[in-house]
């Protein structure tokens, strides 16, 4: 496993980093949660991203358990704040209410004192961007967690905050969350450019496209057993949006572009997105562990120009560019 600064920090993290979104306390029973956790150590993960909201907080209180008995200093924790965890209007969004309640929640079902990066799930145009930043560094000073990150925020929302961050002498954002694959590149033409000026990583999820990019779902075909696909427990309303005819059909044409390069498609896909400097990690998921064996041999792989290109060609107008997709919700979920 290769590490990677986060951002312009001292942060040193796994470039493959480990998510428990629509898997842990939902698609996979514990003890199939835990042998993925166990893989991912085995292979040299030791960055690990939930949130609170995943599976109605259920998910963090897994890992938490996955990860007991771990030498906390040798993992990297991150979770995120935004998307509702109860019912009442100041259960979601990012309030100084919510925010300073939330950290204690996740910190309690995580079972550790702090995080490692604490991030906001989504711009909240709701709350004054001053009073989140300020309940961040709060939490920063309390020690509650390390560093501060956002996810899914649009360059001008970033440029914001780091504006009023240097105005009130607070940290500085480190890293953003967004989608990022071959088939999702919206970040390319201005989070990127801005977040390499600033020092500030991209920690990218989905980079699979939740499966899609494994080659898996064959087009005109039955989904596959056990699958994302087939999990109604959530998930399957999620990759939806990649099963189309068009990109499955595309999708099949990486494979003898994999194969020439001696990887699978999945570590194909990882290796992608690590090839932007920009990237501090890619998030993977996996409902069993042989995924996670698979993925990490990503890690340190260069796919040369040509590669790239072909995949480009392949891949055509399916791939999606426009920074006008960056978007949090207008009010409140
Ligand atoms: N900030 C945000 O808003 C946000 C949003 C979404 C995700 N995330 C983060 O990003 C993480 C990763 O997201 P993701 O799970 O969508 O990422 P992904 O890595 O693109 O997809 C993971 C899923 O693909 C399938 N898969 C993975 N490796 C495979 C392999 N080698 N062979 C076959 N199938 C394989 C598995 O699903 P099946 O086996 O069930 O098919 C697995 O659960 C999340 O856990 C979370 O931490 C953040």
């Amino acid at each position: 496993m290769e590490f990677r600064y986060l951002g312009r920090s001292g942060l040193k993290i796994s470039e493959i980093a480990y998510g428990n979104w629509i898997t842990h306390g939902s698609q996979v029973e514990e003890d199939a949660a835990h042998a993925c956790v166990q893989a991912a150590l085995e292979e040299g993960i030791t960055t690990f991203d939930t949130a609170d909201v995943y599976a109605g907080t259920r998910a963090e209180a897994v890992l938490g358990r996955a990860l007991k008995g771990q030498r906390r200093e040798g993992l990297e924790i991150f979770t995120k704040v935004f998307w509702p965890t109860g019912r009442g209007p100041n259960d979601r969004g990012l309030s100084r209410k919510h925010v300073m309640e939330s950290i204690n929640g996740s910190l309690k079902r995580l079972g550790t004192d702090y995080v490692d990066l604490y991030q906001a799930h989504r711009y909240d145009h709701e709350t004054p961007l001053e009073e989140t930043l300020r309940a961040f560094e709060d939490i920063v000073r309390q020690g509650k967690a390390l560093y501060i990150g956002v996810s899914e925020w649009r360059a001008e929302e970033i440029m914001r905050a780091l504006e009023i961050a240097e105005e009130m002498g607070f940290d500085r954002i480190i890293s953003n969350q967004p989608q990022y694959s071959m088939l999702w590149r919206v970040i390319e033409e201005e989070i990127v450019p801005l977040c390499t000026a600033e020092g500030i990583g991209q920690i990218v999820w989905s980079p699979i496209a939740q499966g899609v990019l494994t080659g898996k779902y064959l087009p005109g075909s039955p989904l596959p057993a056990g699958s994302r696909a087939t999990d109604e427990s959530g998930g399957a309303g999620f990759v939806k949006s990649w099963l189309e005819e068009d990109i499955l059909t595309r999708v099949q044409k990486l494979k003898p572009v994999a194969q020439e390069a001696g990887l699978t498609m999945a570590q194909l896909a990882v290796a992608w997105v690590l090839q932007n400097p920009n990237v501090s990690a890619a998030i993977v998921g996996a409902s069993r562990p042989e995924q996670v064996r698979d993925n990490v041999k990503a890690s340190g792989v260069k796919l040369d120009p040509e590669l790239m290109t072909q995949i480009d060609d392949i891949l055509g107008d399916t791939v999606e560019r426009d920074p006008g997709k960056t978007v949090s919700p207008a009010k409140r979920p």
